[in-house]
């Protein structure tokens, strides 16, 4: 099935359900967000942040990643989370990944018209996908720290107009969501959501998906998201599973152990996600 672009796979999706984009660091993530597409037999977008990069080196974690895809028996899409320039989107193109997104929703309109353009540009050269994002998500995602009332939701009327100028594949609005785990309760603007929607004809992404109701994530998927992107539910299974393997063995010194507790977590987070999207069974009829 191997690599496709994030909005071949988000294009299949109607509207009914969503496909699953999870945010991975490593060797072990990346083979446990695979595992369990496999197993769900569901397509999914790995996703690897600029702080991944940072962390594990864009040689190191493209091959992981564009190796797992090649491999996979669903289909699969590589693609850079949050990239903030043309340089560092151009490397991951360079490297193999079939998308990236384009996160310069902090800068003024105008500059995030035109750097999310020539991004479009470059990649749809060479047969890539971009996400670009209007509007503030609030939260911390990686060192991009958000204050609350620095958060602004995206205005349809300009989102239409943004799409249009950009000509991106896939649209991130701020319709309430955060990065990271809500302080209090998530408050949701789902009539915005549907505006955006009946404006907007590409694919919708959602950011900040973790730590969200069931409700709220199914009513997400009926007002139109396409792709709903988890990261900080994996890092809290991650690291709750390390802890818990370190605890029951004080006197163990196998890491093997630990990076098989870290596979093991996030499959398991992945495949309860991906069955939530409604992803699950997916993967065969998407004529790809
Ligand atoms: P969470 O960490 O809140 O799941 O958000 C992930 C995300 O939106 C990555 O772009």
């Amino acid at each position: 099935m191997s690599l496709h672009t994030a909005r071949e796979l988000l294009e299949k999706t109607n509207g009914e359900w969503a496909v699953g984009a999870f945010n991975v660091t490593n060797l072990e993530e990346v083979q446990g967000v695979v595992f369990a597409a496999e197993s769900e037999n569901a397509p999914v977008i790995i996703m690897v942040s600029e702080g991944a990069v940072r962390h594990a080196e864009l040689g190191y974690i493209s091959a992981i990643c564009l190796n797992a895809a090649k491999q996979a028996k669903v289909p699969v899409a590589v693609q850079l989370d949050h990239g903030t320039s043309l340089e560092m989107a151009a490397q991951c193109i360079r490297s193999g990944f079939s998308a990236v997104m384009i996160d310069n929703s902090r800068l003024p309109l105008e500059d995030n018209v035109r750097i999310t353009k020539r991004v479009v540009e470059v990649a749809h050269a060479c047969g890539v996908s971009v996400e670009g994002e209007l509007g503030i998500v609030g939260g911390k995602e990686d060192d991009l720290v958000v204050a609350d009332d620095e958060a602004r939701l995206t205005d349809p009327d300009v989102a239409e107009e943004f799409v249009r100028l950009t000509g991106i594949d896939v649209f991130a609005p701020a319709i309430g969501t955060v990065h990271g785990l809500y302080k209090s309760a998530p408050a949701l603007d789902f009539s915005r959501l549907e505006d955006i929607r009946a404006r907007v004809s590409v694919p919708l992404a959602l950011h900040g998906g973790s730590d969200l109701s069931d409700e709220d994530i199914a009513k997400l998927i009926r007002c139109g998201i396409n792709k709903i992107n988890v990261g900080t539910d994996l890092k809290v299974a991650v690291t709750n599973a390390v802890r818990q393997v370190l605890a029951q063995n004080p006197d163990m010194h196998e890491s093997r152990l630990l990076y098989i507790a870290v596979r093991e977590a996030v499959r398991d987070t992945v495949v309860k996600k991906i069955r939530l999207f409604g992803a699950s069974g997916r993967a065969s009829s998407m004529r790809l």
